[in-house]
């Protein structure tokens, strides 16, 4: 288990000084479960600092970042990033996830851990070398896939209430079960989350998302309460309105079902993000209409409206990512309608012009979006989509929308006319642009130039070598 060689290494450096030493936590945990790591944290019953400064000198001076405030240190060693740290004793204050620190003893610092899977380690004192000290028999729970805390979960988790994502985010990961009393505990403590900071929250979100099967993640979030406090947007998805006999689906449930769907196919963050909020702009649009039950029109065009806000509170990117997952909220029922009308070539034209590079995106998402249980419905769909995807290619091959450029620039219609910047200039590229897209004329200069002077004639201007 502990073939890397910086644990010789500092195994011989810890016996010369007479010091007590462990790798604990995320390693050991990932190691047992056959996880790939990158990370190792070394526990040294004294100061972390300095093992680091030893350890540096002894393996050929390699940079050590030392974070004083912390009172620990890190450096890189042969493509692991290795972590010191003097084992601790923490006691934490009621409005505040910095804890006060002192020295500690192997077992304190195990103590304060968040989960007994986290809270293993293995010796690098010589006479033990390699011995797991596991004093809550995390390797039960690593066996029985459970998240448990190490003391009373109450505590561990109003220590510090971070961890209460970060007990969804390993259930999730690792497809493990939250324990009765921890899961309690985190609707008992929901509220603490406030003192957690969004960057922290988002991160751990992230990697739920990231998840192999996000959906569990996002269960466990609104069954504990933590949805409504962090993401309350979402957590309006859930719920099912009935009104003379009719019911509309349960959006949550539907969403997260789509949301494993992409997850199936893509492990595009970002994309996996425009699923989670393809359907947001549902519960503002929700209305009941006697002839036809309950609809949510224009929820796509309110919801691509909200990403921004949504990402702006979460701290989420705010640059091309963000316009991506809106762009795709608001087309995300563009494919279905073509579907279901004739698909003509105008309107794929059209599609393929607002979509751009991200036309395959969206077509994935809207696939991931037929959760019907009803096979002949799934089957029907299926078969549309297939003919709108074999019409987008077709007609990209003739027309090359995707990175629609105008055939025409600006400059080149002022030059012939005679032009400044005016707004025949825009009127003119604008008129190409559709007729290119209603298929009046193909996407290339000759046509594109001809049509350029019937329009001009029809606006009254001339070329500016007839004036
Ligand atoms: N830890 C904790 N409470 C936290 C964060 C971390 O008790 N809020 C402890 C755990 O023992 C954890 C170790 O610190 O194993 C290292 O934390 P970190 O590197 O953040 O996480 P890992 O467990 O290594 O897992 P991952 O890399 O997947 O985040």
């Amino acid at each position: 288990m502990l073939k890397h060689p910086i644990f010789k290494i500092i195994s011989d450096l810890v016996e010369k000084k007479g010091l007590e030493c462990y790798v604990i936590g995320g390693f050991v945990r990932d190691v047992l479960l056959k996880r790939p790591t990158k990370d190792i944290d070394i526990l040294i019953i004294g100061s972390g600092i300095e093992l680091a400064k030893n350890v540096a000198k002894r393996i050929g001076n390699v940079k050590v970042n030392v974070f004083k405030n912390f009172g620990t240190a890190m450096l890189h060693y042969k493509d692991m990033e290795v972590e010191f740290v003097g084992a601790r004793k923490e006691s934490y204050r009621k409005n505040s996830r910095k804890p006060v620190v002192e020295d500690g003893t192997l077992a304190d610092d195990q103590n304060r851990r968040d989960f007994t899977i986290n809270s293993m380690a293995y010796s690098l004192n010589k006479p033990t070398f390699g011995d797991l000290v596991d004093p809550f028999n995390g390797i039960k729970d690593l066996k029985d896939k459970i998240i448990r805390t190490p003391l009373d979960p109450n505590r561990t988790y109003s220590d510090d209430p971070l961890r209460m994502m970060r007990a969804i985010r390993f259930a999730t990961e690792l497809n493990f079960k939250i324990e009765n009393e921890s899961l309690q505990a985190i609707a008992e403590n929901k509220n603490r989350i406030s003192i957690v900071s969004a960057e922290r929250i988002i991160d751990e979100l992230n990697k739920v998302i990231l998840a192999h099967k996000p959906s569990v993640g996002f269960r466990l979030l609104e069954q504990t309460g933590l949805l409504e406090i962090i993401f309350p947007e979402f957590q309006k998805l859930k719920g099912v309105d009935v009104k003379e006999d009719k019911a509309h689906k349960d959006n949550f449930f539907h969403t997260i079902k789509v949301l494993d769907n992409v997850a199936g196919r893509s492990d595009n963050l970002w994309l996996r993000w425009a699923a989670l909020l393809h359907d947001i702009g549902k519960p503002t649009t929700k209305r009941y209409e006697p002839e036809t039950g309950w609809t949510f029109h224009g929820h796509d065009y309110i919801g691509s409206k909200m990403v921004k806000g949504i990402f702006r509170r979460l701290k989420l990117p705010m640059g091309n990512n963000m316009k991506y997952v809106e762009k795709l909220v608001k087309l995300h029922l563009r494919p279905i309608v073509l579907s279901q009308d004739e698909v003509t070539d105008s309107a794929v034209r059209r599609l393929l012009f607002e979509a751009g590079n991200d036309i395959d995106d969206l077509m994935l998402m809207c696939e991931a979006d037929i959760t019907s249980k009803n096979d002949a419905k799934v089957k029907q769909y299926l078969t549309n989509f297939k003919l709108v995807r074999k019409k987008l290619k077709e007609i990209e091959e003739k027309d090359a929308i995707r990175n629609f450029q105008p055939p025409v620039s600006g400059k080149i219609i002022m030059n012939t006319f005679g032009l400044g910047p005016c707004q025949e200039v825009g009127v003119i590229k604008n008129a190409i642009k559709e007729a290119i897209l209603e298929g009046e004329i193909h996407n290339n200069y000759d046509e594109a130039y001809n049509f350029m002077l019937k329009k001009a004639r029809e606006l009254g201007l001339r070329k500016s070598d007839e004036n």
